[in-house]
């Protein structure tokens, strides 16, 4: 497995891989990975003949110091990680790579980023498009896998590389869980015993506005109550949002559709986890 540490390296060997008439598929991450995150590298290794994995945690996108400082960083274990998993490529920049003194330009999409995350986290959107589009140049890879775990971020990027003529096929990884049903995530570590298991309550909620959703004339605010139940019968959990909306647009739904979909972000003590799925099935 080889690593590269600058644009110019990683570019110079997927043109040579692209040359030779391989193709190049590409997983962005922060690190610290985890079964989700390795679902992701497969789906990459079974659409394409080379796999680029990007570790990078982008200071750009982070809305508190504290956040960006204590993210978890083990590097080695992840090379190890991706040696394994059979990763052709590493591309691990360091902040002043990436961000040189000097650097001046950001990517931002409009509409998209304004709902739920967006509005939760002020310029997140614009330091993810920022860093996927730097990652997109300097890989150059034919495809792009995204988990449908951060659902908001993938439409975004799908718009951005969209807009931006990347050329780059987009494909949406679904959502990798524990067995009891909580969503992989870096987070999942940070959270006590306690707070872990009363986790549990997110995907339930999920659950059970997708069984009110499936009643007869059912609304989503209705959807959005089933959830809000199962959370406040929670003392550990503090839910930030739950939201119904549409799976293309994004708009918050005041009527059910067969591509709606719910999403929350819900707080255990200092840990912040978010979770959506389809609220119909197909
Ligand atoms: P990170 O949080 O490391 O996630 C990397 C990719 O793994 C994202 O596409 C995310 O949606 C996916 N992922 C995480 N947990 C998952 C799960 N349980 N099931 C399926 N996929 C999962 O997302 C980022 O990094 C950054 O914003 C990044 C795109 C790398 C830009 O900095």
């Amino acid at each position: 497995m080889l690593t590269f540490t600058t644009p110019t390296e990683v570019r110079a060997w997927s043109r040579a891989e692209r040359g030779g008439g391989r193709s190049v598929g590409l997983v962005p991450t922060m690190g610290a990975l985890h079964d989700g995150h390795l679902a992701l590298i497969r789906a990459a290794r079974d659409r394409c003949d080379v796999v680029a994995v990007s570790i990078f945690v982008n200071q750009l996108q982070f809305n508190e110091s504290s956040d960006y400082d204590t993210y978890p960083r083990p590097i080695d274990i992840d090379l190890e990680v991706c040696g394994q998993e059979g990763v052709d490529a590493v591309y691990a920049p360091i902040g002043a790579v990436m961000y040189p003194p000097e650097f001046g330009t950001g990517v931002a999409v409009v509409e998209l980023t304004e709902p739920m995350e967006g509005a939760m986290r002020p310029g997140h959107f614009d330091g993810v498009t920022t860093v996927v589009a730097k990652l997109f140049n300097a890989v150059q890879p034919d495809i792009a896998v995204f988990g449908e775990k951060d659902y908001q971020q993938l439409a975004i990027v799908r718009r951005m590389t969209s807009d931006l003529d990347f050329g780059i096929e987009i494909v949406g990884h679904p959502i990798v869980r524990e067995p009891d049903g909580v969503a992989l995530s870096s987070r999942n570590s940070r959270l006590g015993d306690d707070e872990r298991v009363a986790a549990r309550c997110v995907p339930r909620a999920l659950d059970a506005a997708c069984a009110k959703a499936a009643a007869r004339g059912a609304s989503p605010a209705q959807a959005v109550s089933a959830a809000r139940r199962v959370i406040a019968a929670e003392p550990l959990a503090r839910p930030e949002y739950i939201t119904v909306f549409d799976a293309d647009t994004l708009a918050e739904l005041d009527l059910l559709t067969p591509s709606a979909r719910i999403a929350t972000a819900v707080w255990f003590g200092e840990v912040r986890l978010i979770d959506n799925r389809a609220l119909f099935d197909g």
